[in-house]
Formats: C-alpha cells, structure tokens, sequence
C-alpha cells in the first residue's frame, strides 16, 4: 500500500470514530455542538495516526488502538481552543473555519475545552480489546502528555514571552508540541503491548518529530498562504512571540528541520515496516498546513 493510501485508511477510522462521540440531544446540547464542531473540522490527525502507526509497527491491531489516539485528538483539540482564545493567541481562524469562541462565544469555547479532557481519559478508561493494566497505562501517558510538566507547562511558557536563547525554545517546544506527539507515539506503544527498547525508539522518533513539527508551524506562521494554512499567518508576531525564525532565520529553521526528520527516522529505521513512519516524517517536514 502507498503511503496516501495508508494515511488515508488510518484516517477513515478516526474520523468515523470522532464523528460517533457527542451526539447527545440533552438540553445542553450547544455544548456538544461546541465540541464537535472543534473536533470534526478537519485537522491533519496526524497523532492518532502516529497511535495507530507505531501500534502497527510492534506488532499490535491497529484498529484497537484507534480509541487511544483519538482520546489523545480531543485533548489536542481542547489545546487548540484554548489556544485560540482572546487570552492566549486571539486568533480568529483555525482549520479554515472561524473559531470556537467566534462562533460559541468564550464562555461555551473554556467549557467545550474542558469536557473534552476529561471525556478523553473516560475513552482510555474504558477502551474495547485492551488489559486493565494497558488502560491505567493509557490514562498514564495522556495525563503526562498533556499535563503540568507537559503540554499546559509549554503554553505557560509560550504566554511569558521572555526573551529567549535556542535552548529555551527547544524545552518549550518539548513541552507545548513533542510531550502530546511523544504520547501519541506511546500510547501506540501501549495498544501493541511494545517493549522497552520498542518505546526508547518511539520516543526517540517523536521527540525529533516533535521539535521538527513545531519549527515548521513557527516557519509557516511566516511564509504559509493563510488559505491553505487554515489560520491566521503573523500570528505569533502580532502576539510578540519569539520563534525559531526570529532566533535562527528561515534557511536554518529548514536545516533544522531537516536534521530532526533525519534523527527521527535513524531511530526506528531498522524496524520492517517503518516505511509509512518515514515518509510521514518526510512529509510532515515539507508540509504547508
Ligand atoms: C497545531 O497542530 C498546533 C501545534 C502543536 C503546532 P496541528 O498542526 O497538528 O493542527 P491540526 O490538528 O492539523 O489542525
Ligand atoms: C500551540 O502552539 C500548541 C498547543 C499546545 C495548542 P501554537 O500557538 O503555535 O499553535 P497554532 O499555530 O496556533 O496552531
Ligand atoms: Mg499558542
Ligand atoms: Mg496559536
Ligand atoms: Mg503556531
């Protein structure tokens, strides 16, 4: 199978997954109006593909696994909501689509947000064709993906607007974008029962991913078409944000960029069938949304 076949059988499943959660005609039904509004606007999923890749790759179904990666994609989405916010980025645009908060106002944006996380641990919780010990150590690798000394810690940092050295810039996007493209990886790792020396080189790989990712979404706040980018371009500029662009200049960002994608793929490389992980490296690395 070619790679845009793979990704898009991967795809198929989550999004037929995503799309059966929410749909409860309760009285507080705008709620989940909210939710699934942010939830099924058409992101790239490409952490509940990485879930279900690595879940494939040691061995495991990686159909099984799909629940896993898409309660890690509501968190992801919960992030970006928040993320969009007056308070935050005040961004007016994401995913081609006018934001939570512009269509739900901020109120119900905070609130969709936070049912979401929760929502997502509940999936892990319960989630079909997989060890009680496989499902606390699900809820494990989401709660340290996104929490206090992941994900949340990166925007603390982002907010502050320090001025910042190349070190500072790699902890913070360790934090804000590698801890929850870290824990999708694992959490394939989990689904497929992998080993230790399986999860060190999953790691490995998402964690050079991870920075490669964040420096391009910094690249492409400046060079992106707003049109294919989906959001706001300028945005990290209008909010005084300091990128690996303005430390490092645009041609180094794309040697960088390069580097992490060749780290990243060297770390699983000699697994058979890393094939569709190494191309999505690739692609991810050249990507302009
Ligand atoms: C955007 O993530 C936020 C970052 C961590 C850079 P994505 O680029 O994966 O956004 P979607 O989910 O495809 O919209
Ligand atoms: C946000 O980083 C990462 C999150 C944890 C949501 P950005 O603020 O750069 O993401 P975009 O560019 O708005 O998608
Ligand atoms: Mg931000
Ligand atoms: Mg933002
Ligand atoms: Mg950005």
């Amino acid at each position: 199978m070619d790679y845009e076949a793979h990704y898009q059988q991967y795809l198929a499943e989550i999004e037929g997954y995503l799309s059966g959660l929410f749909l409860s005609s309760a009285p507080y039904h705008e709620l989940q109006e909210a939710m699934r509004y942010s939830l099924l606007s058409g992101g790239k999923r490409v952490r509940p593909v990485l879930t279900a890749a690595f879940a494939q790759l040691f061995g495991g179904d990686w159909r099984t696994a799909v629940p896993l990666g898409c309660a890690l994609e509501l968190v992801h989405t919960y992030s970006l909501i928040h993320d969009d916010l007056p308070c935050m980025d005040n961004d007016d645009l994401r995913r081609g689509k006018p934001t939570c908060h512009k269509v739900y106002g901020e109120t119900l944006a905070v609130l969709a947000g936070d049912a979401l996380q929760p929502e997502a641990f509940a999936i892990l919780a319960g989630a079909e064709g997989l060890s009680a010990r496989q499902r606390a150590e699900a809820v494990a690798v989401l709660a340290r993906a996104c929490g206090a000394d992941g994900m949340v810690a990166g925007q603390v940092l982002d907010i502050q607007g320090l001025d910042r050295t190349e070190e500072d810039l790699r902890l913070l996007h360790s934090l804000k974008t590698g801890a929850m493209i870290r824990g999708a990886a694992l959490l394939g790792c989990v689904a497929a029962d992998a080993g230790e020396k399986q999860k060190s080189d999953a790691k490995a790989y998402a964690d050079a991913l991870g920075l490669a990712f964040q420096i391009r979404d910094d690249m492409l706040d400046v060079i992106a078409d707003e049109e294919d980018l989906g959001k706001p371009v300028g945005s990290d500029r209008k909010e005084g944000k300091t990128t690996f662009v303005d430390l490092l200049g645009l041609t180094r960002c794309s040697e960088l960029v390069d580097e992490c994608t060749g780290r990243a793929k060297a770390a699983i490389a000699g697994y058979p069938g890393s094939d569709f992980l190494l191309e999505l490296a690739d692609i991810m690395a050249k990507r302009k949304k």
